[in-house]
């Protein structure tokens, strides 16, 4: 079988990730790498030997210049709809980062423009394929937690404060916390209640990183830098170095003093309407890293913790919990993941998979962010059905 031809769009953290681990696969070919700072696609192709893609500053120069058969979309959450219409004009298939989009309107246009091309477009909600949730999803699926009644799902992320000084602290680029981050989870969510959400409650707050007087805008310039367990790496990242000598900002930021219009930890509520109710806890000032599941039903309750890579059943009626046997060989980078995930589009690409998690699906996660932004701003419930395209 000839090899598909990929191309990325959006060198950042996550382009570059896509353009290595399609780089290394033996059935697929990176031709190009497109990024508005050109100089990041190129250090990309240099740095890891991708010879024979091109590079391109516009998707329209990289569609007609290079041909395709995949367009891997990794352009920040309010970038997505312009290059996923752009790619599906060309009648390419289509990786879309997750949140589909930021807005309904742009969900929206992806969704018609998907509809018009036949369904081409894959959503990368990885969580879905992480071998942990996978294995939790069959046990639910197999009846062993029986009737769902509740779900509680947290998040402890130390990495996450780093939004704090990247695009995703503003809501113009990432839709906010509710939306760039808790997509994911919130899309485990109904994916597990196997319901339709009715209504959310959300509370958030941002009380740690806030501006402070006592530090600068840019920790280069810090006088509290060598004290500061919050300061940047005093040695860029290459992609970091490059985005700042191209003018597109500073890599080190202060978390405090950057401007931004997002919080730093909260908890959503979610009804759902086949009576499971679910709570999804947010918090990036710690220093854990994990992820946590429980779901409690009229059978049984699962725990699930991603870090651990570790699954207890512990069914109603014995209360010995069981480990629930994990693939761990397959749990390789964000708990096996992003290689799941991957291998999964390349197999729609050829034709024998088809994706969990279509735009139809992803919008939910965006209503459902959409929802708990307006609950948190507002301090009310929100219904979802006023989150509809
Ligand atoms: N699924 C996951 O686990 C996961 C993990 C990390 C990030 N992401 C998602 O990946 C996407 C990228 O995130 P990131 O952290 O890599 O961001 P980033 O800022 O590191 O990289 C984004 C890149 O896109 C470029 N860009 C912006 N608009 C462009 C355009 N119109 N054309 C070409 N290039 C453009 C920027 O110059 C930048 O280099 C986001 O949607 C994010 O939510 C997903």
């Amino acid at each position: 079988m000839a090899k598909i031809r990929v191309a990325v769009v959006g060198i950042g953290g996550r382009g570059e990730w896509a353009a290595v681990a399609a780089a290394r696969r033996g059935d697929t070919q990176v031709v190009a790498l497109c990024d508005k700072i050109p100089a990041k696609a190129q250090w990309v192709c240099e740095h890891y030997g991708l010879a024979g893609a091109r590079v391109f500053d516009n998707v329209q120069a990289m569609l007609a210049g290079s041909p395709c058969e995949a367009v891997l979309v990794c352009t920040p959450d309010a970038y997505h709809a312009e290059v996923v219409l752009e790619a599906l004009a060309a009648g390419k298939f289509v990786f879309c980062e997750k949140p589909l989009e930021t807005t309904l309107d742009k969900c929206r246009a992806i969704i018609e423009a998907d509809d018009r091309a036949g369904g081409k477009v894959f959503v990368d909600h990885n969580l879905r394929y992480a071998p942990l949730y996978e294995t939790v999803k069959k046990h639910v699926e197999a009846g062993d937690v029986g009737h769902i009644l509740t779900i509680q799902a947290d998040e402890f992320y130390e990495g996450g404060k780093t939004y704090f000084r990247r695009w995703n602290r503003l809501r113009s680029e990432g839709g906010g916390l509710w939306i760039t981050k808790a997509c994911h989870d919130l899309d485990l969510l109904a994916w597990f209640a196997g319901g339709n959400p009715l209504e959310l409650y959300a509370a958030d707050a941002k009380t740690q990183f806030v501006p402070r007087a006592d530090a600068a805008r840019q920790c280069r310039h810090c006088k509290i830098a060598e004290t500061c367990i919050d300061r940047a790496p005093k040695e860029p990242k290459s992609l970091g170095r490059i985005t700042e000598e191209a003018g597109g900002g500073p890599y080190d930021l202060c978390l405090y003093n950057a401007q931004s219009d997002t919080f730093d930890h909260g908890i959503v509520t979610v009804r759902f309407d086949n009576g499971a109710v679910a709570t999804y806890t947010v918090n990036v000032v710690t220093s854990l890293e994990d992820r946590r599941l429980r779901i409690s039903g009229t059978a049984g309750t699962i725990d699930g913790n991603l870090a651990g890579n570790t699954i207890t059943l512990t069914r109603r009626g014995n209360r010995q919990p069981v480990q629930i046997p994990l693939d761990v060989e397959k749990a390789v980078e964000h708990g096996g993941a992003d290689h799941w995930v991957l291998e999964s589009f390349i197999r729609f690409v050829q034709g024998s998979a088809q994706p969990r998690t279509r735009p139809r699906d992803a919008l939910l996660a965006v209503r459902m962010g959409l929802a708990a932004t307006h609950s948190a701003d507002t301090h009310d419930v929100a219904k979802l059905s006023e989150y509809r395209i």
